[in-house]
């Protein structure tokens, strides 16, 4: 029993702060998958790494540290963590999808440019890789956008009360998908604890979603255009009960 007890703390000290520098590394962490996702490095100069600080089944706790200049307005970079099991449902069967995630920025440099959102994906097949040819609708919820960056789109409504916060909604084209993207009205949210699915029942009703679409990913990071910072998150989980 003993040694089973060390053996299991040796292993929680093992996975304790992973660091990922590459591109497109990914790291497992619990119930999500740790990425760093440098898609669109190519628009600027700088550096990124993530760091597993720990993972506990349904939470997760991670950092990012990175610095980018050039090209102002083009996104860098999506470090998230992606649920592997908070996926494969239908809208419509979707009962709650609970979710916290806390937050801060422990460093940041003057001008920084970056968003702190979910990336949620649904399209007709039950499963599909974000931003692929299974993707219809990308699900953005913006806890923070700092710089006076935009979302995809325009701003087709403001003022939109739900969860307990108070929303602008942008909507556009990406590709093959279309991008509907809910902005905090208050500024950041760093203690965010919801049901997603009332994001859900609203899109269905108000933006012609159908009930039918799979979730296909949920996903949560940030997207630094530009500055220098260290994004911790202190917690985060996500789960669907259908
Ligand atoms: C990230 O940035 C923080 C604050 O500057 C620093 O303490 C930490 O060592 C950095 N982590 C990595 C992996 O570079």
């Amino acid at each position: 029993m003993k040694s089973l007890i060390v053996s299991a703390l040796s292993f929680a000290v093992l996975v304790s702060a992973q660091t990922i520098a590459g591109q497109f590394d990914c790291l497992p962490a619990g119930d999500f998958t740790l990425c760093q996702n440098l898609w669109g490095a190519r628009s600027g100069v700088g550096s990124q790494s993530s760091t597993l600080i720990s993972a506990s089944g349904s939470s997760v706790s991670w950092s990012t540290n990175y610095t980018w200049a050039n090209g102002p307005n083009a996104v860098k970079s999506y470090a998230n963590v992606e649920s592997t099991v908070a996926k494969g449902v239908q809208l419509q069967n979707v009962q709650s999808a609970p979710t916290t995630w806390s937050w801060n920025y422990a460093t940041q440099s003057s001008g920084i440019r970056a968003d702190v959102a979910y990336d949620i994906w649904t399209g007709v097949p039950s499963s599909g890789t974000p931003a692929s040819a299974a993707s219809s609708f990308e699900i953005m919820i913006w806890l923070s956008g700092l710089g006076g960056i935009q979302p995809v789109g325009s701003q087709i409504t403001s003022g939109i009360s739900l969860a307990g916060h108070t929303w602008n909604l942008w909507r556009g084209p990406n590709s093959n998908w279309e991008v509907l993207s809910f902005v905090s009205a208050s500024g950041d949210i760093n203690n965010f604890d919801v049901d997603l699915n009332e994001f859900f029942k609203y899109i269905i009703q108000n933006q012609g979603v159908a009930p039918t679409q799979f979730v296909q990913s949920i996903q949560a990071g940030s997207e630094p255009f530009v500055g220098t910072a260290n994004l911790v998150t202190t917690s985060y989980s996500v789960a669907i009960n259908h």
